[in-house]
Formats: structure tokens, C-alpha cells, sequence
């Protein structure tokens, strides 16, 4: 399996099955008018709303709308404020249906990195966005928006689909070291000369390419990860598994879309929900798929189904994360108090006057759905812009096709 194929995997509701409304399919989304052309409705629909939400600006919006048309006119794209770029990059978070964590959309720290262009630059700046995002384990979520497509310039790229993985490394016996999701991401890495260590948790490297550029390969330095060596409350043994986890979930490969503008490369990171760790990464089949050995070491009845040894291993893998999580000092939060937080944003938004769209098939946790409040209703569903979109290129290059120069 390879990092796009779980990717499609994330992609796949969880149950229920329920039909897709044609928009859920960021592959039909447009990605915009002509390569890098902005749409012209689109950046005014952005102006007008970053007015109406902040309406002390130090220009008038007709002026700020007649300059952007003429820019569009004249170059084919036109460049946002500082202050709408921000703005763009929360109300994108805000949009995202399937995130529940958005009740903190408006402190989302903005690092406009528009003027970088070499790859050793870009590194640089991934790295800074990994220590403070991380800030010492009191994760704060951060974006790091890099230059937009324009005409004639696509923006650099990250290959990765998030900024900290870890390699899966296939053995001949057909199993595999590590994480399985990214067995083919670790193999392309490889034969572009990335020397492994061959363990269970080692951080990739960065592939960045740029219009000028050939895809490098880029070491995350270990100081710039915070991990989690996982243990349990209770048994003892638990730690002895070796398992791990980083804190940071900095997604990269999704394109962010502001006014018309697409800025593919612009990594973000919240702090992770337990059950990201505990109930998906660790235990999906594709993934570390650790279940089985999790309740044998627990003396539970694998044999039989209705002894429940897959739940009551899953709870206490969970239990592991989050007391783990808490040891080390690094922010986490289970999945009861981010579904209360998320009925907060909700109730918030509702009295701003606006629509919070959602996906209940991302929003239910993956352990204990039922007895958390986000299950027991209906959401919004709509596609609002600003937005993030995991399109067809974000797939290509984490089967390592480059977008610029083939292969
Ligand atoms: N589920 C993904 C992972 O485990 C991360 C997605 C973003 N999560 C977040 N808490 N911001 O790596």
C-alpha cells in the first residue's frame, strides 16, 4: 500500500456508507481557471467577507476590489494583503468538514513564507514551523503558507504528506517494518539516496521541489520532533513494546484556496485527538496493526470474537496514548472533550451567523462514537470557501511523480 492508497483510505467514509454529494470529491474540484490564473468572483466574494468580518480595514473595498481586478487583468493573479492571507488561512480551517478540532480557528498562527523559493530555504522554514508548532510540547496549531501557483510559476512542492512519518521498510517475508502506509513513499526516498535505518519509527525526509528545481531530499533533524515513548498506567509491560508516537501532526500535501489563489504548498498542524494515534495509526490493518499483539499481551481470548479482545485492547492502547501524551508533556486531547469542544464551535458559529459544515463520518471518533455528543445529530454539508483540497497532484507526488519533470 502506498501513502496515497491510505490517503484514499481517509478518504473512505467511515460507517456509515453514505452517497457523496459531488463536492466530496476534491479530485472534481476545479483546481483553478487556467494553471495559476485567479478567479476573479471568487477573490471578490473573499474580499467582501474579509471586510464584512473585519470591517476596520485601512482601505476602502472598492478600492481593495478595483486594485485586484486590475491586477488580475494586468498579470493574471494578484498577491493578498498580510492581513488577508491570515484571515484566508483561518476561515480555511474553519471550512474544514471534517476537522473537528475548530473551535480554535481564530488563534491559528499565520508565517507567510510567499518570498521563499530555494528548497534550502523552504527546509529551513519547515523546519522553524516544526519547533513552533511543537513550542516544547505545548503544541500550537500553526500554517506556513508558501508562494501560490501563478502564471508561469507553479509554487514549490512537498512530497511528504505530512512533515513527520515514519518509514515502512518491506521485508521478504512479505510483512512489513514500520508503517505500511508509507512503504512506497520510504522505497522512493530510498532510490533517491536516503540512507535508512531500517526501525519501526524513523522520521522520513522532505522531498521539495520547485518549479527550478529537481525534487531534494531534506533530513528532519531529530531535535526538531518531539516523540512520545508510550507506556501505560498499569502494565508495566506496555513500554516494553518500544512503541512511539510523534506529537506533531503537520499535514502537507493539502492545497489551501483563498480567494481564488491556490497555494499548494502550505502545511499546517493541530495537536493530535488520541484516538488519531490510538485507534487509527496503531491499529488500522494497513498501519502498524497492533491489536493482536496487544491483547494477547493482555491474556485476552483472541480466538473468539464475542470475547470483545480487539475493543478491550483498543481501549487500553488508548488509555496508553493519552497517559503517555500527559507524561511527556505534550499536548493531546481525548476524543470526549474534543466533541464537547466542537459543540461549542458550533453553538459559537451559529451565533456569528454562519454555517459550519461538517462530515459526521470524519467528526465521530473513531472509539466510542456513540457515547460522545457529535454522533447524536446532523450536520451542514457544504463546500465554502477559503478551503483546503487534497487534489489529483498531492496523490502524484506521494507516489513520487513530479509534477514538473515527470518520473
Ligand atoms: N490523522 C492524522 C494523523 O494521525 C492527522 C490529521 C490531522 N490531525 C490533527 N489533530 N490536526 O497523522
Amino acid at each position: 500500500m502506498n501513502p496515497s492508497d491510505t490517503l484514499a483510505a481517509r478518504l473512505a467514509p467511515h460507517p456509515p456508507p453514505r452517497p457523496q454529494p459531488p463536492y466530496e470529491d476534491p479530485a472534481s474540484l476545479p483546481v483553478s481557471g487556467g494553471a495559476g490564473q485567479a478567479d476573479p468572483a471568487e477573490a471578490e466574494d473573499f474580499i467582501r467577507m474579509h471586510h464584512r468580518e473585519h470591517p476596520d480595514q485601512p482601505h476602502s473595498l472598492h478600492a481593495r476590489l478595483q486594485e485586484i481586478q486590475r491586477q488580475i487583468r494586468d498579470t493574471g493573479t494578484y498577491r493578498h494583503s498580510s492581513a488577508e492571507l491570515a484571515f484566508g488561512a483561518r476561515v480555511a480551517w474553519r471550512n474544514s468538514s471534517r476537522c473537528i478540532g475548530r473551535l480554535y480557528w481564530n488563534s491559528l498562527q499565520v508565517l507567510d513564507r510567499r518570498d521563499a523559493t530555494a528548497p534550502e530555504e523552504i527546509h529551513q522554514h519547515l523546519i522553524t514551523h516544526l519547533r513552533q508548532g511543537t513550542n516544547g510540547g505545548r503544541i500550537r496549531p500553526v500554517i506556513s503558507v508558501f508562494a501560490p501557483d501563478v502564471p508561469g510559476r507553479p509554487s514549490p512542492r512537498v512530497w511528504n504528506d505530512q512533515l513527520i512519518r515514519y518509514a515502512g521498510y518491506r521485508q521478504e517475508d512479505g510483512s512489513v517494518t514500520g508503517d505500511p502506509a508509507y512503504a512506497d513513499f520510504t522505497e522512493l526516498v530510498q532510490r533517491m539516496g536516503w540512507n535508512a535505518p531500517g526501525g519501526a519509527f524513523d522520521v522520513l525526509p522532505l522531498v521539495i521541489s520547485t518549479h527550478d528545481t529537481k525534487p531534494q531530499l531534506f533530513d528532519v533533524p531529530a531535535d526538531a520532533v518531539l516523540e512520545v515513548p508510550l507506556s501505560h498506567p498499569e502494565h508495566p509491560w506496555f513500554a516494553d513494546l518500544e512503541l512511539r508516537w510523534h506529537a506533531l501532526p503537520a499535514i502537507s500535501n493539502m492545497r489551501l484556496r483563498i480567494g481564488g489563489l491556490d497555494y499548494p504548498l502550505a502545511p499546517f498542524n493541530g495537536w493530535y485527538m488520541g484516538t488519531e494515534i490510538g485507534a487509527r495509526n496503531l491499529v488500522d490493518e494497513g498501519r502498524y496493526d497492533l491489536l493482536p499483539l496487544i491483547a494477547t499481551r493482555l491474556g485476552l481470548d483472541t480466538d473468539s470474537e464475542t470475547s470483545l479482545w480487539r475493543d478491550r485492547a483498543l481501549v487500553e492502547l488508548n488509555v496508553a496514548v493519552l497517559h503517555s501524551f500527559n507524561e511527556a508533556g505534550a499536548r493531546i486531547s481525548d476524543h470526549h472533550t474534543e466533541s464537547r469542544r466542537f459543540l461549542t464551535h458550533l453553538e459559537k458559529e451559529q451565533r456569528a451567523g454562519r454555517t459550519v459544515p461538517a462530515d459526521w463520518t470524519w467528526i465521530v471518533p473513531p472509539l466510542s462514537g456513540g457515547i460522545t455528543p457529535v454522533f447524536h445529530r446532523y450536520y451542514d454539508q457544504a463546500d465554502q470557501r477559503p478551503n483546503f483540497y487534497l487534489d489529483d497532484q498531492a496523490r502524484d507526488l506521494g507516489r513520487g511523480q513530479c509534477p514538473y519533470h515527470g518520473g
